[in-house]
């Protein structure tokens, strides 16, 4: 179409926590550009690829390149927390840096792979006139403008799978075991994942709980029991996010990365210590870190890396910079367009605790249609 700058190198990276479905997102990339005579590079280690001191090195990626990326978990172009506008080592704002490299490296498009940081820098570099777009990706689920992001669906089946085999141990023994989940400040992950690992409790950031509470439900279910067959344990999931009422989150050290996030995590641990404290039951705590953001992307996520791939590729070719591609409805079978990257990073996106949560049972509302 008249008037669209032709393309003719799509650069490509993947920034932030790693998650299944990265390498189907590079493989559709690539897939549908080199078809279109179109070359790709991929660019190593997120935003750190377009600093002066990396720029030797990047890696062309052709159909054999990537042609069994399908199946592979994590990312193979490597990823990191850089912020080029927040650089920690003392040289301030390497925007310009990074808009000179891209130029540098003769890219007539660059589709950046990952979630809110990663986007928010792609989101300031296309105000700055880069010709960027953005696949979503996280296990977190939290970001706007979409329904789903790279990854979300593996770490479900993942932690579900645990949560359900903390369950027989748990039983035999008659404990409580909490799992603690990641998930940053939305409880996405923690819910489904509770949910369909069978917990009987899942505490997400989303709604402080009370401890007094917890104490109370559990007694409700394993105090009084009348024989054997009733249950005589209990696996509480909590997210890493999560806080008691008047409470803070927990961090595992101090100090923040160059997106200004401290590193959540000790929640588990913490509640286990204080059932085990102040309750007659004995408790386990289990924090799964991040093997759950590890192993090869289930069904859905090669499918919406596959299709989000191509949409980026199609978003290069039309010229439609500082998108982000979205999806709506139920992944794989949904609708895929094109968001602003600005309206993708606004604002986060929590969990409904009012359509979902019980916030007297920790747990799952028992009401679907509302009739
Ligand atoms: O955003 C993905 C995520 O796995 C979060 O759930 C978690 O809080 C964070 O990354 C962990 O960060 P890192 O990989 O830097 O330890």
């Amino acid at each position: 179409m008249a008037g669209r700058k032709q393309i003719r190198r799509i650069g490509v990276l993947t920034g932030g926590g790693d998650a299944p479905g990265l390498n189907p997102a590079i493989r559709g990339l690539v897939y549908k550009a080199t078809s279109a005579n179109t070359e790709v590079i991929g660019i190593y280690d997120g935003w750190a690829g377009l600093l002066d001191e990396n720029m030797g090195e990047n890696w062309p990626l052709t159909q054999n390149t990537v042609r069994r990326w399908d199946r592979d978990g994590g990312t193979n172009l490597g990823s990191s927390r850089t912020n080029p506008f927040r650089d920690t080592k003392g040289s301030g704002d390497r925007g310009p840096e990074v808009l000179k490299n891209i130029d540098a490296l003769g890219l007539d498009a660059l589709v950046a792979i990952g979630g809110e940081d990663t986007l928010g820098v792609a989101s300031r570099l296309a105000d700055l006139g880069a010709p960027v777009m953005g696949i979503p990706k996280t296990i977190d689920k939290d970001l706007g403008g979409t329904d789903y992001t790279l990854g979300f669906d593996t770490s479900v089946r993942t932690v579900a799978e645990i949560v359900e085999r903390s369950r027989t141990p748990a039983g035999s023994h008659h404990w409580v075991q909490v799992v603690e989940v990641m998930g940053r400040t939305a409880g996405h992950l923690a819910y489904w994942a509770g949910m369909a690992g069978g917990a009987y409790m899942v505490l997400i950031p989303e709604h402080p709980f009370d401890l007094q509470h917890v104490y109370s439900r559990l007694n409700a279910r394993l105090s009084g029991h009348r024989d054997r067959r009733s249950p005589r344990y209990a696996v509480i999931v909590v997210a890493e996010g999560a806080m008691p009422a008047g409470g803070h989150e927990f961090t595992v050290a101090s100090g923040t990365d160059a997106f200004g996030h401290a590193r959540l995590g000790g929640i588990g641990t913490w509640l286990a210590d204080s059932i085990r404290r102040d309750t007659k039951h004995d408790a386990r705590a289990a924090a799964l870190g991040h093997p759950q953001r590890g192993g090869p992307p289930s069904p859905v996520d090669r499918n919406m890396g596959w299709m989000y791939g191509i949409a980026a590729a199609e978003a290069a070719f039309a010229n439609k910079w500082g998108t982000m591609v979205s999806a709506r409805g139920v992944a794989p079978a949904c609708d895929i367009s094109l968001v602003p990257l600005s309206e993708a990073v606004q604002s986060l996106n929590l969990l409904d605790v009012g359509k979902l949560y019980d916030t007297d049972r920790y747990t799952a509302k028992q009401r679907v249609l509302h009739l």
